[in-house]
This record gives C-alpha cells, sequence and structure tokens, in this order.
C-alpha cells in the first residue's frame, strides 16, 4: 500500500443501495494513509447519512457545486486531487462524466481534473447490459479511465447479475495501482510489445474443435499492463477481453483475432518481426485434426478416428529467428514436475525468460483471477511471484524484465 500513502483522494459516492460499501471503502483508504474527501451526490444521502463520511473521512462531505468557503470548489478539488474515486458509480455519472456534462459538484469535479479517474460501476443488470451505458464505458476506457468491476452476484431485490459493485479490497487495490503508474514514469515509453492470450481451437468439423481452457486474462493483463507503462501493444487473441468489458481494450493496444495455431503462427510471426519484446501467454494447441470434416460428423457414423498432427511451435520459432536485443518470455503451463518442464521449456524453446505455471494449484492458471508463477531466466536466475491478481503478475514479470533490459544497456555502455 506504499503508493497510497499520503495521497490525496476525493472519494465520490453516487446513489446506488451499494453506496454503504463506500463507507468500507473511505476505511481502508484513512488506514493506508491517504487524505479522503468525500463527495456525495443528493442521491447518494438517500442510502448513506452524511455524518458517517463526515465522522471517518479527512474532510467534511462536499456535496454542493455552491460552496460558501470556496467558489470554485470543483476545480480545487480536480486541481488538488491525486485520484478520483467514484465508488459506487451509477449509470447517469457514468454518462454525465463520458458526455462531459457536469451537472453536480461530483460530476463537475471529474471533468475539472487532471488526476487519474478510477469509476467503479454498480446498477442493475439491465442498466449495465444497456448499449448506452456500454458505449459509455468504452468511452472512458479508450480516455484511460480505470473501471474496476461490475462483478456478478447478489443485487437490490433480490435479483441476481452482473452489476454489484466490486469488493472494497479490489477498489482499494486498483487505486493504488493507479497512483503507482501514475506516480512513476512510463518506462516502457517507446516499446513495441507483442502479446498473446486464449486457448487456440482447432476444427474437428465445422462446429467441434479441439480446445482448452484458457480464458485470455493473463495474456490480456499482459497487455494492458504493458500498454499502461507506455509500450505499444500489439494482442494476438483467440478471445474477446474476458470480464464485463467485453471487446473494449485499453489504449494502446491493438488486437489481431485468431482462432487456430496456425492463424496465431502467422500472425504472432508478422507482428514480432521488429518488437522489443515478446510474451506468449496464449495456449496454444499442440496437436489438430490432420483432415477436419467439411460437413458435420453425424453421430449415426459412429465414434470417429481422428488423426492428429503437431501444430507449429510458435514460441520455438520465435526462439530460433530472435532478432538482436528482442526479448521473448514463454510460458509452461503444467500439472507436475513444474520446475524441470519449465527448465527444458526455457532451453528447448530459446527464450529469455519462461514462466512456469503450475495449473494443477488452486486459483492458479486457467480461466480464474489470480496466478502464481516462477520466473525463470536464461542465466539461471529464479524469482517465484506469489499469488495475486492476473495484472500483478504481469506487472512482476514485466518489472523484472525491465529491469534485467535497463542492466543490459548499462553494461554495454
Ligand atoms: O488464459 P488464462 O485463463 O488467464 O490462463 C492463463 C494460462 C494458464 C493460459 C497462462 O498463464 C499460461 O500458462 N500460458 C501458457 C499455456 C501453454 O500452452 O503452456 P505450454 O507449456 O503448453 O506451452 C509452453 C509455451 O509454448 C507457451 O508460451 C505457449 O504459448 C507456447 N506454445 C505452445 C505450443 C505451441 N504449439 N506453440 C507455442 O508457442
Amino acid at each position: 500500500m506504499n503508493s497510497l500513502a499520503g495521497k490525496r483522494i476525493v472519494l465520490g459516492v453516487s446513489g446506488g443501495i451499494a453506496a454503504y460499501k463506500a463507507v468500507e471503502v473511505c476505511r481502508r483508504l484513512m488506514d493506508a494513509g491517504t487524505h479522503v474527501i468525500p463527495v456525495l451526490t443528493n442521491g447518494a444521502t438517500r442510502f448513506v447519512g452524511r455524518a458517517t463520511f463526515d465522522a471517518l473521512a479527512s474532510e467534511p462531505v462536499r456535496m454542493s457545486l455552491f460552496d460558501e468557503d470556496d467558489p470554485i470548489p470543483h476545480t480545487t478539488l480536480g486541481q488538488t486531487a491525486d485520484c478520483v474515486l467514484v465508488a459506487p458509480a451509477t449509470a447517469r455519472v457514468i454518462g454525465a462524466y463520458a458526455a462531459g456534462i457536469s451537472s453536480d459538484l461530483l460530476t463537475a469535479t471529474l471533468i475539472a481534473t487532471r488526476a487519474p479517474v478510477v469509476i467503479c460501476p454498480a446498477m442493475h443488470t439491465e442498466m449495465w447490459e444497456h448499449p448506452a451505458v456500454a458505449d459509455n464505458i468504452a468511452t472512458l476506457v479508450k480516455r484511460g479511465v480505470s473501471i474496476v468491476g461490475p462483478e456478478s452476484g447478489r443485487l437490490a431485490g433480490g435479483d441476481e447479475g452482473a452489476g454489484r459493485l466490486s469488493s472494497p479490497a479490489d477498489i482499494v487495490a486498483e487505486v493504488d495501482r493507479v497512483l503507482d503508474f501514475s506516480g512513476r514514469r512510463l518506462d516502457m515509453g517507446g516499446l513495441s510489445v507483442v502479446v498473446t492470450a486464449g486457448g487456440t481451437r482447432e476444427p474437428i468439423d465445422p462446429v467441434r474443435y479441439i480446445g482448452n481452457r484458457s480464458s485470455g486474462k493473463q495474456g490480456y493483463a499482459f497487455a494492458e499492463e504493458a500498454a499502461a507503462r507506455g509500450a505499444e501493444v500489439t494482442l494476438v487473441s483467440t478471445v474477446d477481453r474476458p470480464g464485463p468489458l467485453g471487446p473494449t481494450v485499453a489504449p494502446g493496444v491493438t488486437v489481431v483475432r485468431v482462432n487456430t495455431a496456425e492463424e496465431m503462427a502467422v500472425a504472432t510471426a508478422e507482428a514480432a518481426k521488429e518488437v522489443d519484446v515478446v510474451i506468449m501467454a496464449a495456449a496454444v494447441a499442440d496437436f489438430r485434426p490432420v483432415d477436419p470434416a467439411g460437413v458435420k460428423i453425424k453421430k449415426s457414423d459412429g465414434v470417429p478416428a481422428i488423426q492428429l498432427e503437431p501444430t507449429p511451435d510458435i514460441l520455438a520459432g520465435l526462439g530460433a529467428s530472435k532478432p538482436e536485443g528482442q526479448i521473448l518470455v514463454g510460458f509452461a503451463a503444467e500439472t507436475c514436475d513444474v520446475a524441470d518442464n519449465a527448465a527444458a521449456k526455457l532451453s528447448g524453446k530459446c527464450a529469455d525468460y519462461i514462466v512456469a505455471n503450475d495449473v494443477a494449484a488452486e486459483n492458479v492458471g486457467f480461466a480464474c483471477d489470480t496466478n502464481e508463477v516462477t520466473v525463470l531466466a536464461s542465466d539461471g536466475r529464479v524469482r517465484p511471484v506469489g499469488l495475486r491478481s492476473k495484472r500483478q503478475v504481469a506487472r512482476a514479470v514485466l518489472d523484472l524484465v525491465m529491469e534485467d533490459r535497463a542492466d543490459a544497456r548499462e553494461e554495454n555502455q
């Protein structure tokens, strides 16, 4: 939590049932040593009282654009904030912010700030999935606003579905991450990066394929982490961005969609020709049907004998023809003998690093939101990265890559 201490955070609270959870967000931010200035909308006070935030936060609650002590409170708040956080953010606040409309102190502060903004949507599923809200979220993502959640779960009125506010812990972690970024220089500025994501699909016939459980979450996390650090990223992926944002991707990331290992091999080889860093997080099929049927195989024809052949090994191909200075990061998804198998892939595929994934462990590897890895470097160093979000795993791996790159450049001077 070192990025939070001493920072000024405007905590915007808008009018939804999840407003009560903003109290916990406020408390956690205070515990982390931040200076919290609560800005409530009129709607928020229908769900939670001003007195609660007055008692907990660093300053009394602000609600009005017409403050007796400060004639222009929104610009004062916007200019002095290190981060503006809105939790919960209703469809109205999201829409106003996306459209540049300032109808109250909170929306005016959002438009009057150059500080990073974190928006935590919370609303009913029908509203969250409405195309207008989806478009507004896409607009904010393109502008570099950080969106946390929403999660799926129980909603007001006993309904279930997408739209529940993310947990206070996740919200505070994102503010911490955003502040950490705004405090550091963009250490990947000027670099080009290729990332692969998702599991390939090898057709058996026009409706069936051989696939795997990769969701693309780890690959997208790498792409977005590298882009947030200033890199130009090409993401070769079999899937849309997993999670509520759907196909919307962060600025600086260009997505090339593929399906099969062959398509991924072609797209990756093309994209990786002159880039600085390649990260192979995709789960590429090792085998594919030799001769996929042209029409759907009929059950009545009996169990088909499907003959398989190896797919191209994309990572090994890139390793064999790696341009001078390019950094190649492969993965190893293993269920046993993880260290030995990963070490064999490191040398066998001529990678600079292998990120070893024990995918048999709980909350690790395929489809979940967290990961735990060990990074093996080609010079024999081993760096464990304990269980954390996939974004934090990406961050730790890129930290190592960038540290080593800086050391190598210093040695060569
Ligand atoms: O997508 P998620 O749900 O977030 O899950 C993340 C993940 C588990 C998929 C990811 O963390 C991971 O481990 N990715 C590598 C999966 C994999 O295919 O591992 P592998 O040990 O089979 O392959 C080793 C390396 O060679 C990988 O970098 C792979 O991309 C590459 N490979 C494999 C086969 C092939 N034909 N061509 C390749 O380039």
